[in-house]
């Protein structure tokens, strides 16, 4: 091997070298770039306290753009252990407030003490489960933790992990 031809290698391989480190480094900027920073994973909570409900009262609130129904169930209405949160003797139905046919709004009738889906006329019933209409599945319960009287969407408790384990 001639001096050049060898210098030309060595050259070759420094190169390399550097190219290599520069996109490590690179990779190391990006990583960074990727990984979300805390102010917006907080974003993704939305907390709400739910000792100023009323038995058989209705709340829409919104969870990462999405409609989330809050119904305090009536005491009257029966247990269903399977989908119910409860705080101290109250009873809730907390669900993502969209079709499981083709994602439309339900609306909540007191009056049917059941959500209905204007769409193609699902129903729900007050636990979510589909009971009438194309619905192929209950509405879904979103990620939930419980902080005292409130529910915290978006973070994962033991409450909801028992639910989902059960559904
Ligand atoms: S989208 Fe609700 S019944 Fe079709």
């Amino acid at each position: 091997m001639s001096v050049k031809q060898e210098r030309r290698d060595f050259i070759g391989i420094a190169f390399g070298a550097v190219a290599a480190v520069g996109g490590a480094f690179s990779l190391v900027a990006m990583k960074k770039t990727w990984d979300p920073l805390p102010s917006v994973k907080a974003a993704g909570f939305t907390t709400v306290d739910l000792s100023p409900m009323k038995d058989g009262e209705m709340r829409q609130v919104e969870w990462r753009k999405k409609p989330i129904f809050i119904l305090k169930k009536d005491p009257n209405s029966p247990a269903n252990d399977n989908r119910d949160i409860k705080i101290g003797n109250d009873r809730y139905t907390v669900v993502i407030g969209l079709c499981t046919h083709l994602g439309c709004i339900p609306e909540w009738k007191s009056s049917k003490n059941a959500f209905i889906c204007a769409c193609h006329g699902g129903e729900f019933d007050a636990d979510g489960l589909n009971v009438f209409g194309p619905p192929p599945r209950p509405l879904d319960i979103p990620p939930f933790k419980i902080d005292g009287t409130k529910l915290v969407l978006g973070e994962t408790g033991p409450e909801y992990n028992k639910l989902v384990g059960k559904a």
